[in-house]
């Protein structure tokens, strides 16, 4: 109902003249930081979506002095239920045409489900998945018009296994794998290019915001001095916005995480879940930081 209410009051018009705009969620840390970084090295103005304005502010400074790339701050929590009506005003007021759009934004939720937190879950799928469609559903008619445009959505190699104890979390990046690959081959005759980006263990927030839970996170000092592991968040940014600009459909990047996939999507159906606890506890993902 909200979301047809938003189709229907879709801008008609867009200034032309400008580079072209990638939005994108999650946009003040992690991949979504890198890949703002990687789309303005390219030649695109940057509209940032997330919670921290001041972190956006810097990054806003950042990529004027060093691409010469115009960044629209849009500090918003898309946990609201009028974050999409914000986004869209804003778009409307600032004469904005979407060229790309990555939803990326999201963060994870350890434990087992009796234990973990509802309002939380719901939280999650509110910015990973309601976000993602109503942000697509905004879009893409302007995209589909100009027969062209690019959609990034930030999966995991999550997307193509159940994973127990983050168990919602690994839902929600299955359906973003399925919805994005449908979404590719719908729009293949607008010439519109859909990419599942589907990151491992990446060096960013994510694990530390996971592990302490979004709501509880007061020293952000602790956050930034906890261990890296995995790629960093520039090679995983660089690798989807490859794949994203060749039309891949998919994008694993390193050769670690492609093996780990090949092995989830070959093991039978009742190997899976034990398979992936066995290998979460012995890199010790299920262990938590607090
Ligand atoms: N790091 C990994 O190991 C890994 C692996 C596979 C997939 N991923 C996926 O990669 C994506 C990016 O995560 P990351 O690793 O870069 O983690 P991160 O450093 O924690 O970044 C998460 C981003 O999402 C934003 N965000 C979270 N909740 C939000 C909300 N309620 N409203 C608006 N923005 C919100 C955060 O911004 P604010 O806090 O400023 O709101 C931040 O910019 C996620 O979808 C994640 O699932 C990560």
């Amino acid at each position: 109902m909200i979301l047809s209410k938003l189709i229907n009051k879709a801008p008609k018009t867009f200034n032309t003249t400008r580079k072209p705009i990638a939005l994108i969620t999650g946009a003040s840390s992690g991949i979504g930081q890198a890949l703002s970084y990687h789309f303005a090295s390219k030649g695109y103005d940057i509209v940032t979506v997330a919670r921290d304005n001041q972190r956006l502010q810097e990054i806003k400074s950042i990529l004027l002095a060093k691409y010469n790339s115009q960044v629209y701050v849009c500090a918003v929590d898309l946990t609201k239920s009028n974050s999409i009506q914000i986004i869209k005003d804003f778009l409307i007021h600032e004469n904005l045409e979407i060229n790309a759009l990555v939803n990326n934004a999201g963060f994870g939720i350890h434990g087992s489900f009796e234990e973990t937190d509802l309002n939380s879950e719901i939280d999650m799928i509110q910015v990973q998945i309601n976000t993602t469609l109503a942000l697509t559903k905004l879009v893409l008619p302007m995209m589909q018009t100009k027969k062209s445009g690019y959609i990034l959505n930030v999966g995991s190699v999550y997307s193509f296994a159940p994973v127990p104890f983050q168990s919602v979390y690994g839902a929600c990046k299955s359906f973003l794998l399925s919805f994005s690959n449908s979404l590719a081959f719908e729009n293949k005759k607008y010439g519109i290019k859909v990419t599942a980006l589907c990151p491992g263990i990446t060096q960013t927030e994510f694990r530390m915001r996971s592990n302490v839970g979004r709501h509880k996170i007061s020293n952000k000092k602790s956050i930034k001095n906890s261990k890296p592991t995995g790629m960093s968040a520039e090679q995983v940014a660089e690798q989807g916005y490859n794949a994203l600009m060749k039309g891949d459909i998919i994008a694993i990047p390193g050769l670690t995480n492609r093996i780990f996939v090949q092995i989830a999507t070959h093991l039978p159906t009742s190997l899976l879940s034990s398979s992936l606890a066995l290998v979460n506890n012995f890199r010790g993902v299920n262990s938590k930081h607090t």
